[in-house]
C-alpha cells in the first residue's frame, strides 16, 4: 500500500508587488530580475497575517478536496523556517485553528526542501498502518525575514501556503520513491544572521542547487524502476528559472511538462511545490495517473525529491 495526496490546496496573499514596485525603492530593474530568475512579481502577506492564518487557509482548501474533517486527522507536519514564533510550533497553532482534536502536531524545518521532508516523514507513518490522514503543509512568510535592503536576495522571495492531505491511496497510485539529503558543509552559503535576515551566497546555490535538482530527479525515477520517459511532469522548486530549466533538460523533458509558475509567486520556499501543483490543476496539465516529478532543495544544505503517481 501507498501513501498518496487525497486532497491538496493553497493559499497565496492577496498583495502583488510586481518588479516595477520594487525598481522604486531599490537599485534594481524589472530586466535585470526577470532575465535573471523568471520572476515578475510575488505576493507578500499583510503585517496581520502570519505564517499561521497563510497555513490555515492553504489547509482548509486540501481537507474539502480530500473530504477529510479536521477531526480525523492523526498528524499535522508543517515545513517552515518563518514560524509565527519558536514555540509553539504552527503545526500546533493550525491544530487549535481546524479544531483536529486528535491530531499530533511538529515542525519540520529543512528550508526549501521542507515539504518534501514533510511528504516523506507522513508516508512512513500511513505506510506502517499507524496513522490514517496526516495533513502536510508547507508555508512561508519570507518577507519578514527578507533584507529589503539587499537588492541580491530581497527580490527573490515570496510569502505562501500549500497543504495535501495524505493517506492511502489505490493500488500503483501514490509515492513511488524519494529521495532525502543534507550537507551541512554548504550551511554557510544560505542562513539566517543575527538581524534575523537571510544572507545568501547566490552563485554557490546555484552551482549545487543545478548539481542536485537533476541528479536527485533522475534517482527517484531509477529508483522507482522507471525512466525518463516514463516522466508526465517535473514541478522543481522555484528558485530561479535557470536551475529549474537545467533539472528539465537533464530529464530530456519539453518545455511543457515541468511546472513554472515563479513568475507569479517567486520563491515561497517551502510552499513553492504544492502551489505549483494546485497552479498545474487548474491549468489542466496534471491528470490522474501522472507520473510526477517534485524535487526541491534548500538552505542546510537540504534536498529531497518524490517520484508519485497522482491521484487517489
Ligand atoms: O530557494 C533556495 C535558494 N536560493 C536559490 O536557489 C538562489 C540561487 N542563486 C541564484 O538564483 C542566482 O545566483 C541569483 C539570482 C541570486 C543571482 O544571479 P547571478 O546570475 O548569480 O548574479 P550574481 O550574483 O553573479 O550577480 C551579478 C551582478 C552583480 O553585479 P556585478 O558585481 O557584476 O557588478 C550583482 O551585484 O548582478 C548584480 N545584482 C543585481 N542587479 C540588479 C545582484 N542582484 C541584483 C538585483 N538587481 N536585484
Amino acid at each position: 500500500m501507498n501513501a498518496g495526496v487525497l486532497g491538496i490546496g493553497r493559499y497565496v496573499p492577496e498583495k502583488v508587488v510586481t518588479n516595477l514596485d520594487l525598481e522604486k525603492v531599490m537599485d534594481t530593474s524589472d530586466e535585470w530580475i526577470r532575465t535573471r530568475t523568471g520572476i515578475q512579481e510575488r505576493r507578500i502577506a499583510a503585517d496581520n497575517e502570519d505564517t499561521s492564518d497563510l497555513a490555515y487557509k492553504a489547509a482548509v482548501e486540501a481537507l474539502h478536496k480530500a473530504n477529510v474533517e479536521a477531526e480525523d486527522i492523526d498528524m499535522i507536519i508543517v515545513a517552515t523556517v518563518t514560524p509565527d514564533q519558536p514555540f509553539p510550533t504552527v503545526s500546533c497553532m493550525l491544530q487549535e485553528k481546524l479544531g483536529a482534536k486528535k491530531a499530533a502536531s511538529f515542525d519540520v524545518s529543512a528550508a526549501c526542501a521542507g515539504f518534501m521532508y514533510g511528504m516523506i516523514t507522513a508516508k512512513q507513518f500511513i505506510e506502517t498502518n499507524a496513522y490514517k490522514h496526516i495533513l502536510v503543509v508547507g508555508v512561508e512568510k519570507l518577507s519578514k525575514i527578507t533584507d529589503w535592503d539587499d537588492r541580491n536576495t530581497a527580490v527573490l522571495f515570496g510569502d505562501g501556503a500549500g497543504a495535501v492531505v495524505m493517506g492511502p491511496v489505490s493500488e500503483g497510485r501514490g509515492i513511488l520513491s524519494f529521495e532525502l539529503g543534507s550537507d551541512g558543509t554548504g550551511g554557510k552559503h544560505l542562513y539566517q544572521n543575527e538581524l534575523d535576515h537571510i544572507v545568501m551566497n547566490g552563485r554557490e546555490v546555484f552551482k549545487f542547487a543545478v548539481r542536485q535538482m537533476g541528479e536527485s530527479a533522475v534517482n527517484v525515477i531509477e529508483k522507482a524502476g522507471l525512466t525518463k520517459e516514463d516522466v508526465d511532469f517535473l514541478v522543481p522548486h522555484q528558485a530561479n528559472i535557470r536551475i529549474m530549466e537545467a533539472a528539465r533538460q537533464r530529464l530530456d523533458l519539453p518545455e511543457e511538462k515541468m511546472s513554472k509558475t515563479i513568475q507569479y509567486y517567486g520563491n515561497t520556499s517551502a510552499a513553492s511545490i504544492p502551489i505549483s501543483i494546485v497552479h498545474e490543476l487548474e491549468a489542466g496539465k496534471i491528470q490522474d495517473d501522472d507520473l510526477i516529478v517534485m524535487v526541491g532543495f534548500g538552505g542546510g544544505l537540504t534536498w529531497g525529491a518524490i517520484a508519485i503517481r497522482w491521484g487517489k
